[in-house]
């Protein structure tokens, strides 16, 4: 009788580790859509802004083709940001944003026109609409 719970038990014991040891093979791969998924084009910090890789780069010569109000990149700072949907926003004056751009507007943006640095508030503010680097010529 003892025998045979001893039998018993050893082929269960042993079950249990051939079981174990290829559950690899039964058990569903956890990360296996995740890994073949491609990577974000979404950078995930930051909410509506790409990844900024040397592919996406911009030129200021694209830059300047975006000059209205409904169409609006300027470049700041090496990137570029479409603020097409944030003019309405800014506090000043419409005509005081628009007239960058298009452009290179590093300074502009650091001084407001007239010397004073945005908030803090401003930078995280802009970098939502960054869209890509600016391509060095
Ligand atoms: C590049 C051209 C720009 C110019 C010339 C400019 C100028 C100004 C001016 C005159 C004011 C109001 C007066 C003041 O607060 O001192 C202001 C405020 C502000 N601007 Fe701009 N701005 C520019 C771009 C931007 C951009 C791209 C953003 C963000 C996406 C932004 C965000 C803000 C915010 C949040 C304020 C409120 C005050 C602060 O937080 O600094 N501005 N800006």
């Amino acid at each position: 009788m003892t025998r045979r719970l001893f039998i018993y038990a050893t082929l269960a014991f042993w079950l249990a580790v051939i079981g174990f040891a290829a559950s690899p093979l039964w058990l569903p791969a956890e990360n296996a859509t995740a890994a073949a998924a491609p990577a974000p084009l979404l950078d995930a910090a930051v909410p509506g802004a790409l990844v900024g890789t040397p592919d996406n780069a911009r030129s200021l010569a694209e830059v300047a083709r975006h000059t209205q109000i409904d169409d609006c990149w300027m470049a700041i700072d090496g990137e570029v940001y479409d603020l097409s949907n944030y003019l309405p926003e800014h506090p000043s004056e419409l005509e005081v944003i628009v007239a960058w751009c298009g452009r290179e507007a590093t300074q502009a943006y650091r001084s407001k026109g007239k010397g004073k640095a945005h908030s803090v508030r401003a930078d995280r503010l802009l970098a939502r609409y960054r869209i890509a680097t600016l391509r060095r010529p």
